[in-house]
């Protein structure tokens, strides 16, 4: 009798220890995620550091999905990595604003390591800028991350919007041009991430497009967020637009830019903007620096550069990015910029090429224009072209730095438009040096330190 009970209690012992050895945990963490698409469909631990993830446990496949890549083998449950270090808080009157350019293209016709790289980015960012504000999405066609590819299939997703909810950017446009139509068949690329409450947002898709172009075919436009930041007891209102100006060059493309540029002051025109609040725009407007069509672009948009610190000289460098092999073009062509007629960033206005990147190498398929509805894995043996990288995107992000008086009226709309500027002295009262040609607002009134360089007049051409 007593080793009938013993026998039974020892093989359900063996039995329940068997079952929870072989099962992942019934609860999952926040940013996990199922893949069953490793190259071999024995997804392992080497599956989930492929894209920056560590490993929790693997399953058998069971009931796959009929699209889904593996039919049968082995899923990985993989988790996402806690934030890297702790969001920083800055003043209110402060606001640091990224641009990042991601190269996240669909899959289908590009391999280029979207999901490897992208699933890099968000904490590789936010290592380096943990007092950022806000960020300008470009060419996050997907989602970022594990994201959807294909109208059919794409197996579990954990998108940049759950990583960069989950990270403490819980504000974020929806991506424009979602859901396509059938005529422009991809979504814009574009939103706005924010730490701070959005408290409007709106978009434009730009009309200004020339025909059946790559651009024409996605919804780009413009991104609007009204953004609300609240430090102790200041708490201030920052209007960020976001774009992405068409990217194909031919005969009449400079001109669409310019239009598009329009659209996209138009939508800011359009939101009634007190000039006492100040207006931030970035992004990748496809423009060299010195470029005539980049001075048209800002005096379109009437907005200046702000001072360029750091030592990168471009966004977009060939010769430095390991994505390439050391040679190519170099360019500045993403931006963050300030509106001429609205809240002058009077204490700092800076802006910086930054470069996030891995400390360690990892593998993806660069074989850019490839016909294949799916990601290809550097192991996988139909990649024509592999390569160990740690630049996470084609172009590199840019950080615009902005600081604004402290005692500015922000609770009163004005009843007529700003005074004109007016000369005034380098030095502000309270000590302050400040950069010349950066009017300020005090007190709802806008005082110039010097008279702002004149802009060409001469209408541009369409
Ligand atoms: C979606 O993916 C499935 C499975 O890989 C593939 O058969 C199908 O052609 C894809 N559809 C599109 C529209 O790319
Ligand atoms: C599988 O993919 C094909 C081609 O894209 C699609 O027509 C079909 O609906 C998909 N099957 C399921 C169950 O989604
Ligand atoms: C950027 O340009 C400056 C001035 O010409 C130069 O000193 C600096 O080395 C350049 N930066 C890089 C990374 O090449
Ligand atoms: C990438 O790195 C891995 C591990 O060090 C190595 O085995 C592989 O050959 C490298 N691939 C390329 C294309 O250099």
């Amino acid at each position: 009798m007593n080793s009938i009970v013993y026998t039974v209690i020892i093989s359900f012992f063996c039995l329940t220890r068997l079952l929870t050895a072989a099962q992942c945990p019934t609860e999952r963490g926040p940013l996990t995620v199922w893949l069953a698409d490793a190259t071999n469909c024995q997804a392992d631990e080497a599956h989930c550091n492929r894209f920056g993830l560590d490993y929790v446990c693997s399953e058998e496949i069971v009931n796959p999905h009929p699209n889904a890549t593996c039919q049968v083998g082995v899923k990985a449950l993989c988790s996402f990595p806690p934030i890297p270090s702790s969001l920083v808080e800055t003043p209110a009157n402060t606001f640091k604003q990224l641009a990042y350019n991601v190269w996240e293209l669909r899959y289908l016709y590009y391999q280029i390591g979207q999901r490897e790289r992208t699933c890099r980015i968000i904490p590789e960012t936010f290592r380096r800028h943990p007092d950022l504000d806000a960020i300008i999405f470009n060419e996050a066609f997907m989602g970022g991350c594990i994201a959807g590819f294909n109208l059919s299939y794409s197996g579990e997703k954990l998108t940049f919007r759950d990583i960069l909810h989950e990270y403490g950017f819980k504000y974020i446009t929806a991506t424009i041009g979602n859901p396509p139509t059938p005529r422009k068949f991809e979504n814009g690329g574009i939103f706005i991430a924010s730490k701070w409450p959005i408290l409007e947002e709106d978009n434009v898709i730009y009309e200004a497009t020339q025909p059946l172009t790559a651009d024409d075919l996605s919804q780009k436009g413009a991104s609007y967020a009204k953004i609300q930041k609240t430090v102790g007891s200041m708490s201030r209102v920052y209007h960020v637009l976001g774009t992405h100006l068409q990217a194909t060059d031919n005969i009449g493309s400079d001109n669409v830019r310019r239009n598009q540029a329009r659209e996209m002051h138009g939508l800011m025109l359009s939101k009634n903007i007190p000039p006492h609040e100040p207006v931030i725009y970035g992004g990748d407007l496809n423009a060299d620096r010195f470029s005539d069509l980049a001075a048209d672009i800002f005096e379109i948009l009437d907005a200046s550069m702000p001072v360029i610190v750091g030592d990168q000289n471009y966004t977009k460098d060939k010769t430095i990015n390991d994505i390439y092999d050391g040679k190519g073009s170099q360019k500045w062509i993403d931006y963050v910029l300030y509106s001429n007629a609205h809240l002058q960033p009077s204490k700092l206005a800076t802006v910086q090429v930054v470069i996030p990147k891995t400390d360690d190498p990892f593998g993806v398929c660069l074989d850019e224009v490839r016909v294949w509805p799916r990601p290809l894995f550097a192991d996988n043996p139909r990649c024509r072209k592999t390569k160990n990288i740690t630049d996470l995107a084609d172009h590199f992000a840019v950080m615009g730095h902005f600081q604004y008086e402290e005692d500015v009226t922000v609770d009163v709309t004005p009843t007529h438009p700003p005074t004109p500027p007016v000369v005034a002295t380098t030095i502000d009262p309270a000590g302050i040096n400040v950069q010349p040609g950066f009017p300020i607002y005090r007190c709802g009134l806008m005082m110039p330190r010097t008279a702002m360089p004149t802009r060409p007049t001469a209408l541009i051409t369409d």
